[in-house]
């Protein structure tokens, strides 16, 4: 099953580490070239000798225990085609959500740019604590949440690492589950900004934290991703930079003829400032000012009407009537689907970490997607748009 494929097996300093033992066993059963990659304080639960014995291979450990000429950190990260975190502790994870890197384990992860699943186990307490939370989202890997039961503290409560099995099948899952191979994927995201003058601007409130879920699960899911943004990220996929709504047409366009899928999750703004002012517009002795706002292009409606076989998706946030104003959107727009969320609710969409949304297809079709984190949303996306292709 896992022939040919090399999995780099992080263990972290917790109690569930000797579960992994079977864990490396199944792996090896499968055929895997498993590299057991630890932190200093794995080896006080589990035995250098024992990971060693069952991967067959040398335990890794020490950031400069150097073997040969290359950076440990970054070779390992080059070889592996998967990369899975168990047990997690709450340490690690926030040392990576971070960046920090200062042990071979994180810099490994630092450096890792393909797939990785994360396998936390904690007491109930720390597993609850909203900063672990916080920074578990913000890795945008394959979480496969702790299991309720006894815990080894003592404490009855959610911490214990989920089973061996759960983390056997989705390692086996995500490395031959590539469904985007070959396809070439533009995602926009972010608020477009609009300059009044050289210090003031028109925004939104929109995060962008949705379409980079999205461009992560497509890169995940084994597409060529062009993420184009007006927010900061810095992605192993390409990320064009763009500021007002005119930039994002021209970068849009110049992607769409090779684009299999356009997905504008961008809050685009609808006008623009006439004129931008060239120097700092100066406060009068007027109680009024007046800024005069021209229309901007609607790249969506654009593009959907130059659709040449590219599946286009657009997104519709509504503050009141979801589905009848989506319903009227997708037909205005010309897009195959339409993703509406309800921008009203706060424990959802604009700048949460989690959304649901209702995917409306041109045909009439829909599907409600349950509330969820981000990266769940965009993978249930993906599924149902390439599920029917
Ligand atoms: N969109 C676009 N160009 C614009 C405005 C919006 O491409 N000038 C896209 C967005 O990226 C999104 C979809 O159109 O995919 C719907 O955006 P939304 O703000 O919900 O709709 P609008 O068309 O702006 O209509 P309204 O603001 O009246 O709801």
């Amino acid at each position: 099953m896992l022939s040919g494929k090399t999995i780099l097996l992080g263990i972290t300093g917790g109690i569930a580490s000797y579960k992994i033992c079977e864990l490396i066993r199944m792996y090896k059963r499968a055929n895997a070239n498993v590299q057991v990659v630890c932190t200093p304080n794995a080896l006080n639960f589990v035995t250098k000798l024992t990971l060693q014995t069952l991967s067959k291979n040398n335990v890794a450990v020490e950031e400069f225990d150097i073997k040969n000429y290359n950076p440990e950190h970054i070779s390992f990260a080059d070889k592996a085609d998967i990369m899975v975190i168990a047990p997690a502790t709450a340490n690690t994870i926030s040392k990576i959500a971070t960046g920090l890197a200062d042990n071979l384990l994180t810099s490994i992860a630092c450096a890792f740019t393909k797939s990785v699943i994360i396998a936390p186990a904690m007491n109930c307490n720390m597993w609850e604590n909203p900063v672990i939370q916080e920074n578990l989202r913000k890795l945008h890997y394959t979480i496969l949440k702790p299991e309720s039961g006894y815990l080894a503290c003592g404490y009855l409560g959610k911490g214990r690492l989920c089973k061996i099995e759960k983390i056997f099948d989705k390692t086996v899952e995500l490395l031959n589950y590539k469904p985007l191979t070959g396809k070439k994927i533009v995602i926009t995201s972010g608020g477009t900004i609009e300059d009044i003058d050289p210090v003031r601007y028109i925004s939104n409130y929109s995060s962008g934290k949705m379409g980079l879920a999205l461009a992560d699960t497509a890169k995940n899911l084994g597409a060529d991703v062009t993420l184009i943004t007006t927010k900061d990220v810095c992605k192993k996929y390409n990320v064009v930079k763009v500021k007002s709504a005119s930039d994002m047409k021209n970068a849009v366009e110049k992607e769409f003829n090779n684009a299999d899928c356009v997905i504008m999750a961008a809050a685009v703004a609808d006008y623009r400032v006439k004129e931008t002012a060239s120097q700092k517009i100066k406060k009068t002795d007027e109680d009024e000012i007046n800024i005069t706002l021209v229309k901007n292009p609607d790249i969506l409606k654009e593009i959907s009407a130059k659709k040449q076989g590219q599946i286009v998706i657009g997104f519709c946030a509504e503050s009141e009537n979801l589905i009848e104003n989506a319903k009227e959107k997708i037909a205005k727009k010309g897009c195959d689907y339409l993703i509406a969320n309800d921008i009203s609710r706060k424990d959802i969409g604009f700048s949460s970490d989690y959304n649901e949304v209702t995917i409306l297809d041109k045909n009439g079709g829909m599907k409600k997607l349950e509330r969820a984190d981000k990266m769940t949303i965009a993978h249930q996306i993906f599924e149902e748009i390439y599920g029917k292709e």
